[in-house]
C-alpha cells in the first residue's frame, strides 16, 4: 500500500482565524427523542442532563441533552410534521444536523467564516433565562449539516435556553471526548470541502488517503482530514472512487439522500474495558477476520501494551507509525439506515487513522453490505 502523504497546508494569510476551542456538542435529528435518549444513556452510558419540550414550554420538540466525559451529544424529534427538523428526519432518517464549535466571539466567527465566502443560517443572536446569556450564530456546511458558533461564558444551565436539569444515574462507558467527525460528501466534492475548511474555517491538511491507500477488491473512497489551528479539532471529509462495485461512502450517500456525516470518533483512555461494557449493554461492532489477528503480532506486537489476546476477543483493531499507535473499533449503524455510526479509539502517540486496518476493515465492511444487498452497482 502506499503512504499516506502528509501535507501540513499553512493556514490562511491571517492564521487560524476562528479560534476554536473545542466541539461543544453534536445534535441529532431524529424520529424519537426519548427512545433515542435511552440508546445513548443505557447503550453507551451517557449521562442525560438536560431536557426540553411540552413540560418546559417548548411546543414544538422534545430534546434531551446527554454528556460522557467532554462529549456531548443532543437529540431532538418534532411534534408534529410541520417544522423544518420533520421534514429532515424525513429525508435523511435520524442524522447529525449539527456540529457545533465553542468559540470565544460568535459575531467575529460569524464575520471571519460569512467574509471567507460561508454561507450565514443564522447571525449573531442571543438567547437568556435564569441561567444567564446563550450566545450562537451558525453557517452551513456539507449537506444540510450546521456549524453553529457557541459561546456559553455567560450561561450557567445545563446546556441552553429552554431546557431545563436532568438528573438521571448512568454507568460510564469511559467514553471521553470527540477525536474526530467525518463528512461523506458527493464523487469529485471533497476538495471543494477541503478548501472551504481550509479558506473558510482556517484549517489545516493534516493527512491525504487515496484510493491506492483505500481500495478492496470492490470499492474505493478517498480521504482528506482537515484540523483546526490547536489541533483539537479533526474533520476528514471522504468521497467515493471508482470500484468494481459500489463504494460504502455511495451506500451512504444513497440512504441519507446526501452528503452527511459519517462517523463519530470517540476517544477513551481504556478501550478495553469501554469495548468491554458496549458489548454487554448490546452494541454490536464490526469484525474483520480471523487471519487479521494471526498477522497481529508480526504487525505490533512488540510494541503494544495491552494483551493481545483480549484485543482479539473484543475484535479491536491496532495500527502503529512512527509515532505510536492506536487500538479503534466501529459499530455497526446506530439507526436503521446504513449511514452513521461510531468509532471508539484509544491513541497511544499516533495521530493516524488506523491506514493499517483500512483494507481488513473495508473487507468486513462490504460483507456488511452485501448482506444488506448494497454491493452491486
Ligand atoms: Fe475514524
Amino acid at each position: 500500500m502506499a503512504q499516506a502523504t502528509t501535507e501540513t497546508r499553512p493556514m490562511t494569510e491571517e492564521g487560524d482565524h476562528l479560534q476554536i476551542q473545542a466541539i461543544d456538542h453534536l445534535h441529532f435529528y431524529v424520529g424519537n427523542a426519548k427512545q433515542s435518549m435511552y440508546w445513548w444513556w443505557k447503550g453507551f452510558g451517557f449521562k442525560p442532563v438536560a431536557y426540553s419540550g411540552l413540560e418546559t414550554g417548548n411546543r414544538q420538540f422534545a430534546s434531551y441533552v446527554l454528556e460522557s466525559g467532554k462529549v456531548r451529544f443532543v437529540v431532538s424529534a418534532p411534534y408534529g410534521p410541520s417544522q423544518e427538523m420533520a421534514g429532515h428526519h424525513m429525508t435523511h432518517g435520524d442524522g447529525v444536523k449539527v456540529i457545533a464549535i465553542q468559540v470565544k466571539d460568535v459575531e467575529d466567527a460569524w464575520k471571519a467564516t460569512t467574509s471567507r465566502g460561508g454561507q450565514s443560517a443564522w447571525a449573531p443572536r442571543e438567547e437568556k433565562d435564569e441561567f444567564g446569556v446563550y450566545r450562537t450564530s451558525a453557517i452551513h456546511t456539507y449537506g444540510e449539516v450546521l456549524h453553529v458558533f457557541v459561546d456559553r461564558s455567560d450561561y450557567k444551565g445545563p446546556f441552553a435556553p429552554g431546557y431545563q436539569p436532568l438528573d438521571y444515574e448512568a454507568e460510564s462507558t469511559g467514553l471521553a471526548a470527540i477525536d474526530h467527525v467525518v463528512g461523506n460528501v458527493q464523487l469529485g466534492k471533497m476538495d471543494y470541502w477541503v478548501n472551504f475548511y481550509h479558506r473558510v474555517m482556517g484549517f489545516r491538511q493534516l493527512l491525504h488517503f487515496d484510493d491506492k491507500d483505500i481500495s478492496t477488491e470492490y470499492s474505493a473512497l478517498m480521504s482528506k482530514v482537515m484540523e483546526n489551528g490547536n489541533g483539537r479539532v479533526k474533520f476528514p471529509i471522504n468521497e467515493p472512487a471508482e470500484g468494481k462495485k459500489k463504494s460504502q461512502i455511495e451506500e451512504y450517500l444513497d440512504y441519507y439522500l446526501g452528503p452527511g456525516v459519517q462517523h463519530i470518533a470517540i476517544a477513551t483512555g481504556d478501550i478495553l474495558s469501554t469495548v468491554r461494557q458496549l458489548k454487554a449493554n448490546g452494541i454490536e461492532f464490526l469484525r474483520v477476520p480471523d487471519a487479521y489477528y494471526d498477522l497481529l503480532p508480526e504487525r505490533v506486537g512488540d510494541i503494544i501494551k495491552e494483551p493481545l489476546d483480549e484485543i482479539n476477543e473484543l475484535g479491536i483493531l491496532v495500527d502503529r507509525d512512527d509515532e505510536g499507535y492506536l487500538l479503534q473499533i466501529f459499530s455497526r449503524p446506530v439507526q436503521d439506515r446504513p449511514t452513521s455510526f461510531i468509532e471508539v479509539i484509544q491513541r497511544h502517540g499516533s495521530r493516524g487513522f488506523g491506514k493499517g486496518n483500512f483494507k481488513a476493515l473495508f473487507e468486513a465492511l462490504e460483507l456488511e453490505q452485501e448482506r444488506r444487498g448494497n454491493l452491486d452497482n
